[in-house]
C-alpha cells in the first residue's frame, strides 16, 4: 500500500452518504482520471481522501499507512495536494505570496514553479484578483506544488476555460505526470481529455464505481463512455 488506495469506502455529509464501496488504486507516479457527470460524487471522493466529509465505512490507505482517522491536515503534512474546484486563490494576495503561503520543503520551489509557469512569473506581483481564468487555475496548481506533494488531487482544472488555455495546461499536465515520481488523480468532466491523458480511469455513476480499468478500453468503446457516464453526458460542453 505504496501510493493511495480505497477500500470499499462510504463517505458522505452528515446523515447523508454519497459514495458507497468505492475502491480504488493509484500506485505512486501514476495517473488516474475519474469521470462521471454531475452530482455523481466526484467532489466528494475528492474531500473523502482530503478529510473533509464523513467516512461510514471502508478504509483509505496513503504512503503505506492508515489515514481514515487523521485529520485533514496530517493527510496534507503527508504529501496529498489539493487543487479545489473553486481553485481558492487569495484575491488580496500577489500571486508570489500566494505560491509562497504553500511552501513546504522539497524539489518544487518558487524558482521551479515559475518555470513550470512562466505566465506566473510574469504575473508575480499581480493579486490573485487581477487574473484570468486560466492564470488562476494555473496558480492554484502551482500553489499545491508548492506544498511537495507525492500525490496530487484535481478537481476538474479544465473548467471554464477557453479551448486554447485548455490545450496549454493539458501539456503542463503532461509533463507533471513525468516528473518526480508525482501520483496524478484527475477529476474531469471532459472525458476524451482525461481519457488521452490518464492510462487508467474510473467512472462513478450515483456514489459507485461501474468502471475501473484501461482508458483505452473507453476510448475504443465510445458507446460504452456514453452509456456509463450516463444520459446527460451526451448534452455535457
Ligand atoms: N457539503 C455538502 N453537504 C451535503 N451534500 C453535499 C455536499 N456537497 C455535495 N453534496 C451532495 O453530494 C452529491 C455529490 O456531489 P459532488 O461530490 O459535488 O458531485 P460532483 O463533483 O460529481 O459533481 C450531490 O448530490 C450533492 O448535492
Ligand atoms: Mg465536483
Amino acid at each position: 500500500m505504496n501510493g493511495l488506495r480505497l477500500e470499499k469506502v462510504s463517505a458522505g455529509y452528515g446523515e447523508t452518504v454519497v459514495l458507497e464501496g468505492v475502491s480504488l488504486d493509484l500506485p505512486p507516479g501514476r495517473m488516474l482520471a475519474v469521470l462521471g457527470r454531475n452530482g455523481v460524487g466526484k467532489t466528494t471522493l475528492l474531500a473523502t481522501i482530503m478529510g473533509h466529509t464523513r467516512l461510514r465505512s471502508g478504509t483509505i490507505g496513503f504512503a503505506g499507512r492508515e489515514i481514515s482517522a487523521l485529520p485533514a491536515y496530517r493527510r496534507a503534512r503527508l504529501g496529498i495536494g489539493f487543487v479545489p474546484q473553486e481553485r481558492e486563490i487569495f484575491p488580496s494576495l500577489t500571486v508570489e505570496q500566494n505560491l509562497m503561503v504553500a511552501e513546504r520543503p522539497g524539489p518544487w520551489t518558487l524558482a521551479r514553479v515559475y518555470d513550470f509557469f512562466p505566465s506566473l512569473a510574469e504575473r508575480r506581483r499581480n493579486h490573485g484578483n487581477q487574473l484570468s481564468g486560466g492564470e488562476q487555475q494555473m496558480l492554484a496548481i502551482g500553489r499545491a506544488l508548492m506544498s511537495n506533494p507525492t500525490l496530487l488531487l484535481m478537481d476538474e482544472p479544465l473548467e471554464g476555460l477557453a479551448p486554447v488555455i485548455v490545450d496549454a495546461l493539458l501539456r503542463r499536465l503532461d509533463r507533471l505526470k513525468r516528473e518526480d515520481n508525482l501520483a496524478l488523480l484527475l477529476v474531469e468532466q471532459h472525458a476524451g481529455l482525461a481519457l488521452g491523458l490518464a492510462p487508467e480511469a474510473i467512472i462513478l455513476d450515483r456514489g459507485q464505481v461501474v468502471f475501473a480499468g484501461a482508458s483505452r478500453e473507453l476510448l475504443d468503446d465510445p458507446a460504452r463512455l456514453t452509456s456509463l457516464m450516463g444520459v446527460s453526458a451526451r448534452h455535457a460542453h
